[in-house]
């Protein structure tokens, strides 16, 4: 089995921020980043669709070489990543020598409870993540007893995959999603942003959160979770080719993507554009 990067996958841009705190916590392994930006958003796509574009990117991750993918969108990881492991990788010659897919929601579930005092968790995120209730599912697992509740904000992945995000049209749907979700209970006093695009609009958030209220983005969560992984997973370590290279791909137009990417990634991107 040869040695491959780390694939790490997003309906468009969202995943770059997790990509960035992946990459500062384990520098010395190489990282191919996919958007599939063309048929972003995924958040309002049904399962079917959801599950087969994710397949097919995972498909292609596979033949660029990576043994391990991390579906760095809460979408994908609610639609599609199940099906992936159970269907593809257990009875399909995709899963041969060990490849594995990972999500961004189990890791996240495993550790939100504990910046919970009152055990009262809000959840924010995509309408498929929402309606796919895998937060209060996996969260009930690790955390037993702990409240969950939930808001989609569909305009908010729209509102920043357009750079509209510091507008003050964003301030009217964050101001009400932030409502919607902290009317449902007074306990709440952690939110998760459980959307890899939220990060970017974390400033207005706040304006909108009331203090000794945290809100918390999954980056680095993620990127912690990784190391474990990794380290319990030597087999799986050692196919994780290490050069610290980092590429790029699109499925929309690179200059398109460069010109947005750094914003989320915190250093200028160079994409190739890819044609799936
Ligand atoms: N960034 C993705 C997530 O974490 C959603 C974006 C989309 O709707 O495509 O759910």
């Amino acid at each position: 089995m040869s040695n491959g990067p780390i694939g790490v996958f997003d309906s468009g841009y969202g995943g770059l921020t997790v990509l960035k705190e992946i990459a500062a916590k384990l520098p010395q392994y190489d990282y191919i980043y996919l958007g599939d930006n063309a048929r972003a958003p995924y958040g309002t796509r049904s399962f079917d669709t959801v599950y087969q574009y994710t397949l097919q990117s995972v498909q292609w991750f596979f033949s660029q070489g990576c043994q391990l993918v991390i579906l760095a969108c809460n979408t994908a990881s609610a639609k599609a990543l199940r099906t992936i492991q159970q269907n593809d990788l257990a009875n399909t010659p995709l899963g041969d020598g060990g490849r594995r897919v990972l999500g961004v929601i189990r890791p996240t579930s495993e550790v939100i409870g504990n910046f919970s005092k009152t055990k009262t968790v809000g959840v924010l995120g995509t309408t498929g993540t929402i309606q796919s209730q895998s937060y209060l599912i996996e969260i009930e697992k690790f955390f037993p007893g702990c409240r969950v509740f939930q808001e989609a904000c569909p305009m908010w992945v729209p509102l920043v995959e357009n750079n509209e995000h510091n507008s003050k049209g964003a301030d009217y749907f964050i101001e009400k999603h932030i409502n919607n979700l902290l009317t449902q209970s007074g306990e709440i006093d952690t939110i998760l942003l459980a959307c890899t695009h939220y990060p970017l609009l974390m400033e207005k958030i706040q304006q909108f959160v009331p203090g000794g209220c945290a809100v918390i983005s999954q980056g680095k969560i993620v990127a912690d979770s990784l190391a474990v992984y990794l380290q319990r997973h030597p087999e799986m370590e050692t196919q994780c080719s290490k050069g610290g290279q980092r590429q790029f791909y699109t499925t929309d137009s690179a200059e398109d993507f460069d010109s947005k990417a750094a914003i989320f990634y915190g250093a200028p991107v160079k994409s190739t554009h890819l044609a799936l």
